[in-house]
């Protein structure tokens, strides 16, 4: 077999056709059920300027410090393959002034995105995410409509063993003397944590909540948690966002350390797991980013969103792929059959149903086997006498047909 050198890039791969269709059932199940919520589609560019990143996403996180794709255009400009898609279409909502039309906009995105990360099971360097972004509201309604749609998309998807963690950060100015609390409780636990956690105590102490290393869970088992510490109207948003949620009967449970790889969140955030798939058990997540639009220069505007992985819903469906149909395979019996085969599988198309003929010159023989492969549902056999055979291939019958009934019969 013909073998090339060249391999896909470390971290990323191709999608065959039979993981192609299966992608595509997944999206199209995904922006079926957005849409009746009244998202509109959106893309953005695979590449942004780099500072709308390291503002953005934060230039304390890892995403930004050691992910990104960053690199150079001939007229010197520094441009990134976007790690995410909120920060973009955050740029694009004030670019295109969005924040005129009638709030919240909500939009929904799909596409691939990149991160330098080290390549394993579930966590690639090219990735895709489907994602949507509520910009404009700062109704805890906004928040539980969101999460009540992703809940929707992995339960429709059939996604077994789904839990829903979820958390409030609070505002940014109420996080204030809790950071200072961690922080201080961090400084007096210092000779246990890790070395990367205690050169971010002061950069991005709540990353200590997500560390591995033993030393660090021992301490972070006993830090202060924001949770605890909600006051006011953080409280109460967040006090409404699990009434909705449980009025509408979606189960979820509170995780105190729940944080989040990107610093725009503000109050609400939420992770959609999978145990079963290991170390990266993250189907999707989000939150509300308050801050954000204001953080790129526009005005204060509220807005709360989520993205999921597709490959991570893909392996959490345990499918490799789905199976190929056709409606007909055209089958000739004889040489001077194949264009009436053609032109026969022309007109089906044109009906709007699926049909191939063989391009390969098998026999009759070669063709129904053929026919099979690509899962035919119905063989349609052009005799050298002109007179037309169809075969159902779930049940083997054959029968004759005349021309005239082929679409009816077909299209049944
Ligand atoms: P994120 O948590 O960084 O959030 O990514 C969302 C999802 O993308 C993850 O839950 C995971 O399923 C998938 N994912 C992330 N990195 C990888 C990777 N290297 N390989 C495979 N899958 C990956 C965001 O990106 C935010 N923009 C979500 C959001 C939208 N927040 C508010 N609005």
């Amino acid at each position: 077999m013909a073998r090339s050198s060249y391999q896909a890039p470390r971290g990323t791969f191709d999608v065959l056709p039979a993981q192609k269709r299966l992608r595509r059932r997944v999206e199209s199940v995904a922006i079926t059920i957005l849409s009746r919520a009244g998202y509109e589609p959106i893309a953005t560019p695979v590449f942004e300027d780099t500072d709308l990143f390291e503002r953005g996403v934060g230039r304390s996180t890892d995403v930004v410090q050691k992910e990104m794709f960053t690199f150079e255009d001939k007229g010197g400009r520094s441009l990134t393959l976007r790690p995410e898609g909120t920060a973009p279409i955050c740029r694009a909502y004030l670019e295109h002034g969005m924040h005129k039309l009638a709030q919240p906009v909500k939009l929904y995105y799909r596409g691939p995105f990149f991160r330098h990360e080290r390549p394993q099971a579930g966590r690639y360097r090219q990735f895709h995410q489907i994602g949507l972004e509520a910009i404009g509201s700062d109704s805890p309604l906004a928040d539980a409509e969101a999460i009540m749609l992703l809940s929707d998309l992995l339960t429709e998807l059939a996604i077994p063993g789904v839990e829903l963690h979820l958390a409030s950060l609070g505002s940014f100015e109420s996080r204030k003397e809790y950071l200072e609390e961690l922080k201080a409780y961090l400084r007096a636990n210092e000779p246990d944590l890790s070395r990367e956690v205690r050169e971010r105590i002061d950069l991005n102490p709540l990353r200590a909540f997500d560390a591995d290393d033993e030393g660090t869970r021992g301490v972070m088992a006993g830090a202060p948690t924001i949770v605890e510490r909600l006051d006011g109207e953080d409280a109460s948003h967040f006090a409404e966002v699990r009434a909705h949620l449980e009025a509408a009967g979606t189960p979820y449970e509170i995780d105190s350390t729940l944080v989040r790889g990107l610093d725009y969140y503000t109050r609400t955030i939420f992770s959609f797991v999978c145990p079963s798939l290991g170390a990266q058990s993250e189907v999707g997540g989000g939150g509300r980013y308050d801050g954000l639009i204001e953080q790129l220069g526009g005005p204060p505007t509220p807005a709360v969103g989520w993205a999921a992985g597709i490959e991570r819903i893909m392996l959490a469906m345990g499918e490799e792929g789905a199976p190929c149909h056709r409606d007909a395979f055209l089958a000739a019996a004889g040489e001077d059959q194949r264009q009436r085969a053609l032109a026969l599988a022309i007109e089906l198309r044109h009906a709007g149903l699926s049909a191939e003929v063989d391009l390969a010159g098998r026999g009759l023989k070669g063709q129904l086997k053929h026919a099979n492969r690509i899962g035919a549902r119905h063989v349609l056999i052009l005799e050298a006498d002109g007179s037309l055979q169809m075969r159902d291939m779930e049940t083997g019958e054959q029968r004759p047909i005349s021309p005239a009934a082929v679409l009816d019969e077909l299209a049944k």
